[in-house]
This record gives C-alpha cells, sequence and structure tokens, in this order.
C-alpha cells in the first residue's frame, strides 16, 4: 500500500488498468485508471458490502468489484450488470479531486 506523505503519487505508477491504494490520514482509498487514460479516487471499501477495491479490476472503463460485481465508472456512478444484460444503478460514491500534471498526480483538497 502507498501511505502518501502528501496527497500525490507518480502517474507511471497508474497505467491504465491499474489499481493502486493509498491512504491518506486515517482513511483508504484506491486510485484506478481507466483503459480511456481517465483517472479516479474512491473509498477502498465497496459500498455493497465492503469488499476491498483494491483487489478490484479494471474492465473497459469501470472498476468492477471482485465481490458480487457492481462496477464504478470514473464519475463515481455504481452499476450492477446481470448475465441477461440488463444493467440496474446503484448508489453513486464520492470521487476525490485529482489534478495530473508533470507526471505526478495529486489529490487536491
Ligand atoms: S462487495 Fe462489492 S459488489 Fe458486493
Amino acid at each position: 500500500m502507498t501511505v502518501l506523505p502528501e496527497p500525490r503519487l507518480r502517474a507511471a505508477d497508474v497505467p491504465p488498468g491499474a489499481v493502486v491504494p493509498i491512504t491518506l490520514g486515517d482513511d483508504e482509498y484506491v486510485v484506478w485508471r481507466a483503459q480511456s487514460g481517465r483517472l479516479c479516487a474512491m473509498a477502498r471499501q465497496c459500498p455493497h458490502l465492503d469488499w476491498d477495491l483494491a483487489e478490484a479490476s479494471v474492465v473497459d472503463d469501470e472498476l468492477v468489484c471482485p465481490g458480487h460485481g457492481w462496477s464504478f465508472d470514473p464519475d463515481g456512478h455504481a452499476f450492477k450488470r446481470n448475465l441477461l444484460g440488463r444493467v440496474d444503478s446503484k448508489d453513486e460514491v464520492e470521487t476525490l479531486a485529482l489534478d495530473e500534471r508533470d507526471g505526478e498526480i495529486r489529490v487536491l483538497p
């Protein structure tokens, strides 16, 4: 796990498809990058049943929880897809504001 003394990490450490757990103060998050290159940071615990999203996978532009398959887009919208292709909207999760420049990703206050 990456503990950030300052709210920043190297962009090279978060390539497309990567999920990186970080700690800010007492709170744990994951920073992940969609295949399109979009970045997202959200709480490390899945809002469904608290699965550790550090174990999640990036599929296209969504983070997919290994617990029960909820997925999250970079804007924090949550979905559940069933085997027949139906998509049910779930809660939204809070996302952290990020700024990427000069090879660094910073978490904005
Ligand atoms: S714990 Fe993440 S989908 Fe159920």
